[in-house]
């Protein structure tokens, strides 16, 4: 048996089969289901795309929405973009293709946001198209079976890969495979068998083939990134509060957490007090809370939050502010870390209006 046949019938005995989006042919529960799992993992996926596909069912649905109605559904799964291009495709596709998802992967791949190996793999899940993908996980199984080394984000090394990709599905190769299953084969393969620490080798149906484990170089492939350290930011954060409300801030439309609210940030090198008579307001008590970090894909943010009771609100009106109920916060995209830090207030019970010195 070939490479590609091999995957896909472990895949039929040995994969997943239960994941939400799996047993459909509907190019928009696919589609939706790649985007949210491009860097995101199953178990975080999964309750965010059922809440989803409740609100915008269909393709129609999501395209006839406003964008501030869509972030709300992807608040605290990250990178936001996703989001807004999905919005974006969805319009695209209502004006440009009458509504119909695009009927192949190279049609696919034109739409914003969509990737070579994204639009390839919405064609063969939906379509059965012999496309092949090449993800993360994937190309641990290709670097490793293949024995390709070289870092797999640099573009030479993702040529060969691609072109390894290319040549189970071509001149025979994998002739008559069940493309869904072969593609669904190797992310599971990739998650769950040929992991990144120890593989599972004796459970692989191409073990027999691959080289890395014939010459003993699972460890070594694929060939780890030179990494150079991120770089690192700090920002302080305000939760200013008056009469039992919070105060957020939309953030600019780019950026980190593009479009959703948040709360109001300062700049380190001025401290809360003044940072609040900046915005305008009076602090009646000011409190340092734990600071704490979150990492980015390309930089890591120390965040040193303040919880402010104020006497009197901001004078000023010309922002994105909105002041919202302390206990309807749940309602708003809020970004992951900003969402825990105010749970994690309300938890800590901490001093109310009821403190601060009537105006
Ligand atoms: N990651 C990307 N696509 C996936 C899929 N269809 N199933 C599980 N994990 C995935």
């Amino acid at each position: 048996m070939d490479f590609a046949t091999r995957i896909a019938t472990w895949q039929q005995r040995h994969g997943r089969h239960d994941l939400p989006w799996q047993n459909t042919r509907d190019p928009y529960r696919i589609w939706l289901s790649e985007i949210m799992l491009q860097q995101t993992q199953v178990s975080t996926v999964i309750p965010y795309y059922q809440r989803f596909l409740e609100r915008f069912p269909d393709l129609h649905a999501l395209a006839a929405a406003d964008q501030e109605a869509v972030m709300p559904y992807w608040a605290g799964l990250g990178y936001y973009a996703r989001a807004r291009n999905l919005h974006r495709c969805a319009q695209e596709i209502a004006r440009d293709w009458g509504g119909r998802f695009p009927p192949d992967a190279a049609a696919i791949a034109t739409l914003p946001g969509i990737g070579r190996s994204t639009a390839a793999a919405i064609a063969a899940f939906a379509y059965g198209e012999r496309s092949p993908i090449m993800d993360g996980n994937v190309k641990r199984v290709f670097a490793r079976h293949f024995g390709i080394a070289g870092d797999p984000a640099r573009r030479e090394t993702e040529t060969r890969l691609w072109a390894l990709a290319d040549a189970q599905l071509h001149d025979g190769a994998g002739h008559g495979v069940d493309m869904p299953a072969y593609t669904q084969g190797l992310m599971d393969l990739g998650a769950t068998v040929c992991i990144r620490g120890k593989p599972l080798c004796e459970r692989c149906p191409v073990n027999e083939t691959c080289i890395a484990r014939r010459e003993g170089r699972q460890a070594e492939l694929p060939t780890p990134k030179a990494r150079k350290p991120s770089p690192e930011r700090s920002t302080g954060m305000l939760v200013l509060r008056h009469e039992g409300r919070i105060l957020l801030e939309q953030r600019p439309a780019t950026g980190i957490w593009g479009g959703l609210w948040s709360l109001p940030e300062f700049d380190i090198a001025q401290d809360a007090r003044s940072a609040c008579q900046a915005l305008g307001a009076t602090p009646a008590q000011a409190f340092e809370l734990a600071a704490f970090s979150h990492t980015f894909t390309h930089f890591r943010l120390h965040v040193r939050p303040w919880y402010v009771v104020l006497a009197a609100p901001p004078s000023k009106d010309d922002r994105a502010w909105r002041w919202v109920d302390a206990f309807q916060t749940a309602q708003v995209a809020l970004p992951a870390p900003v969402r825990k830090l105010i749970d994690g207030l309300f938890a800590a019970g901490l001093p109310e209006d009821a403190m601060a010195p009537a105006a």
